[in-house]
């Protein structure tokens, strides 16, 4: 390149940016869109739980890339149209699928002033770190975690996950992963989980080299925790044939059951062993907040890192999750990798001394942290911990429900917020139950009435419902039972006339 020659003269052209030319114009359309989302919000129980999609809809929504705009009114005119009906279902009162959180009309707002901010929170000295910071040390506190503990936010706990088994990699493997890879490591690790754990948790050790066929999924008591008996003897076996037991994970609910591994127990294995100790507490971590349901999660403050969602129990929109780790300077050496373009200086915009994207892997990042901030502020945490507990109330009836129905089977112990039951019918032989479930779960959700997902307890299909929902009543949970009955006496009578 050149330097000497100066460069050449650009020729003066009309300039545009984005913005609307009619600012007038562009406030009644923002006025007309938070009238009509709001009115979304509050009128979401008069509308089905779920609808399909048309395939004209679908069609429709395959056309080429507009050239030429359309304008701010008519593309939200198409997603009033092809869009907005059509969601998964979330915020419906009597959604109760996966695990997902309703939402708030607040949260909402939030994310609004989040877009107009539009602040990469990945570092630069602004407010968006210190009110992520600020978020991270609340429930550094909320979950017993000492002071100086780090944490970050990140899109979801399968993230949260990632990035707790990264710092764990980082800290306890047996060598410099941060140089030479896993490659260099003198004994292979390995990663003991129960057999109830959530995949991403796999998806975790595939991503950082350790393999699947060293993610240990061990076997589960009566009430679907992990047996630690079963744990310390695959430890044991391992540790003979010269493998590191790198990290045991620990449930705070699982997500088929709900089940909640003695913590206390794990971490004191992991002592043992030298091994870190992760707790996946994407949902369940949130029992915490409610004195009476904090029982049910001790020891989550032993973890050395703690993986939790906020767009499931703190009913965010999404994405809000976030990791909580003990090691502060295990957690920043697995992620801060210095660049000359992302220079400090002494004053001014890139004086921060604090920077996000040096613990996790992103470096553009949305301002997550400002729904929870708001949210927090809004309710305050003895209300999030009503809500919580008013799921469990719930998941205890529905459970109680299908206990006490003689065509209904509750198929295992609901501790948290999730129950899994199935039509039993009357002599209905075992072998067409999963499929009549199965069907009976279609209808159910095609209809509109209601959405559990699918669930598999010990082999069996369960009509599984988890309870992450603010806006569901206990007449919801009746009507889903009664409808469970009902449907499941229609396919018995379809079956019984097939033969
Ligand atoms: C126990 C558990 N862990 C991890 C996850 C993954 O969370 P996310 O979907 O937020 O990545 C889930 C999701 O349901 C879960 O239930």
């Amino acid at each position: 390149m050149d330097l000497d020659t100066a460069p050449a003269l650009a020729p003066a052209i009309a300039e545009h940016s984005l913005d609307p030319e009619d600012w007038t114009g562009m406030r009644a359309l923002g006025h007309q869109v938070m009238d009509d989302m709001l009115d979304y919000l509050e009128g979401v129980r008069e509308r089905p739980a779920w609808q399909p999609m048309p395939g004209e809809v679908v069609e429709r929504l395959r056309e080429d890339v507009p050239e030429r705009g359309e304008g701010a009114e008519a593309a939200y005119r198409a997603f009033r149209e092809l869009v907005l009906p059509y969601p998964v279902g979330n915020i419906h009162p009597r959604f109760w699928g996966r695990v997902m959180g309703t939402g708030t009309a607040f949260g909402m707002m939030a994310e609004l002033m989040a877009a107009a901010m539009n602040t990469n929170a990945s570092g630069l000295a602004n407010a968006a770190s210190h009110v992520e910071a600020q978020v991270l040390e609340w429930f550094r506190a909320l979950f017993g975690f000492p002071e100086g503990a780090s944490g970050i936010m990140l899109s979801g706990a399968s993230a949260a996950n990632l990035v707790g088994l990264a710092t764990a990699r980082t800290a306890r493997a047996d060598g410099d992963v941060i140089r030479g890879g896993i490659r260099v490591l003198g004994r292979r690790p390995v990663v003991y989980c129960s057999e109830e754990t959530h995949n991403s948790i796999d998806r975790a050790v595939v991503l950082l080299g350790i393999g699947r066929d060293f993610l240990r999924r061990i076997p589960t008591d009566d009430q679907f925790r992990i047996r630690l008996d079963l744990l310390e003897q695959a430890i044991r076996d391992d540790v003979l044939v010269g493998l590191q037991p790198l990290c045991i994970v620990g449930n705070a609910g699982t997500v088929a059951t709900g089940a909640t591994d003695d913590l206390e127990a794990l971490a004191e294995l992991a002592a043992r062993f030298g091994a870190w100790f992760h707790v996946d507490g994407a949902f369940g971590a949130l029992a915490a907040l409610s004195p009476e349901l904090r029982g049910q999660v001790a020891g989550l403050s032993r973890a050395d890192s703690l993986a939790f969602d906020m767009h499931k129990w703190l009913y965010m929109p999404y994405e809000a999750a976030a990791v909580i780790i003990r090691d502060r300077e295990a957690h920043h050496r697995t992620f801060a990798l210095s660049a000359a373009y992302l220079g400090r200086a002494e004053r001014g915009a890139e004086a921060d001394e604090f920077r996000f994207n040096e613990y996790g892997p992103q470096l553009s990042r949305s301002f997550r942290a400002l729904k929870v901030w708001l949210s927090l502020r809004e309710h305050g945490t003895e209300r999030y911990a009503r809500q919580i507990e008013q799921n469990v109330a719930q998941a205890s009836y529905l459970a109680e429900l299908a206990w006490d129905h003689p065509e209904l089977e509750l198929l295992a112990p609901a501790p948290l917020n999730i129950v899994c039951f199935r039509y039993r019918g009357r002599g209905i032989p075992e072998e067409r139950l999963d499929g009549l479930n199965a069907e009976l779960l279609m209808r159910l959700q095609e209809r509109g009435i209601a959405v559990p997902t699918t669930g598999r307890v010990r082999g069996r299909f369960a009509i599984r419902v988890a309870n992450t929902n603010h806006r569901s009543r206990r007449e919801d949970f009746q009507l889903l039972a009664e409808s469970v009955v009902a449907i499941g006496r229609e396919i018995t009578d379809e079956m019984e006339l097939a033969g």
